[in-house]
């Protein structure tokens, strides 16, 4: 295990809550972020000496700052920083809602941006550390039902790409996590059969493989991440209507 310490933000729920537990079952110490503290304290009573809360709302700057203060002014500072906050409401043509895209945008772009302004000038003056984004394969193809939610992560994969080229050389790295459809409360609300859906204990131990080998991309599970990359490469004469097809709509 090549983490030490790690943030993970967005861990009160799913695969972020997952992750929590795996890396404390390995003795790697964990700070578990998120807004609900009632949640973060079940992690906490379960491993009162490996996981500590830390409160945090990544659409309040204030808060992000706090909080990255207290982290960081530790003897340790983390090693690795998990980007996991996310929200996700299904959105289609027929309940086309700017204000949905606007939060979406506010806490799964624009919340991983906000955490990155202050934790970036840390690492790179430490040379070293590990910043890990939570995206989605949702950004690799526009998909029926994600009007608000595809362009986040579409957004958040651009991001990932850039920094990862910027900050070569730097000691610090940038990894991107692209999830197919895992078992959480976020894909709770859909309605629609989900094709290779992995259970997230399944999901949050390949995740944590792949921050440990340390490629720029983690996708999971292969089969549905590949199928989805290799649509996109097709022409779009093609690759609309296949979508269509795949997806029922
Ligand atoms: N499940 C899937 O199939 C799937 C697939 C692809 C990608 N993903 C991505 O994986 C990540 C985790 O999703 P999940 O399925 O585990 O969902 P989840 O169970 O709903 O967990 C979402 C986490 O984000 C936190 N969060 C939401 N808004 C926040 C805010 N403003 N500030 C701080 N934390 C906030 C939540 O904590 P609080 O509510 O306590 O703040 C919670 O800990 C998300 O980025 C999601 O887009 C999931």
């Amino acid at each position: 295990m090549t983490s030490k310490i790690v943030w993970i933000v967005g861990a009160s729920s799913g695969i972020g809550k997952e992750l929590a537990r795996q890396y404390a079952q390995k003795g790697v110490t964990v700070l578990a972020s998120a807004r609900r503290l009632n949640k973060l304290e079940e992690l906490t009573n379960e491993f009162p000496n490996q996981i500590s809360a830390v409160q945090l709302d990544v659409t309040d700057t204030d808060s992000i700052q706090n909080a990255t203060e207290r982290v960081f002014n530790c003897d340790n500072m983390p090693d690795t920083i998990i980007l996991n906050a996310g929200i996700y409401q299904p959105m289609s043509h027929t309940h086309f809602v700017a204000q949905n895209a606007e939060e979406a945008m506010m806490v799964n772009y624009l919340g991983v941006v906000r955490m990155i302004e202050p934790i970036l000038p840390r690492l790179v003056n430490a040379n070293r550390g590990k910043i890990v984004v939570v995206g989605s394969v949702a950004g690799y193809n526009g998909l029926p039902l994600s009007l608000a939610y595809g362009p986040t992560k579409a957004a958040l994969i651009n991001l990932c790409e850039a920094l990862y080229i910027e900050l070569i050389g730097s000691g610090v790295s940038v990894q991107l996590v692209s999830p197919g459809f895992v078992k959480t409360p976020l894909t709770e609300k859909n309605k629609f059969p989900m094709p290779f859906l992995l259970d997230v204990s399944d999901a949050a131990e390949r995740i944590l493989k792949g921050i440990d080998k340390g490629k720029f991309e983690i996708v999971l599970p292969r089969r549905f991440a590949y199928l989805l990359k290799i649509i996109r490469m097709l022409p779009y004469t093609v690759s609309l209507p296949l979508l269509r097809k795949l997806t029922g709509s």
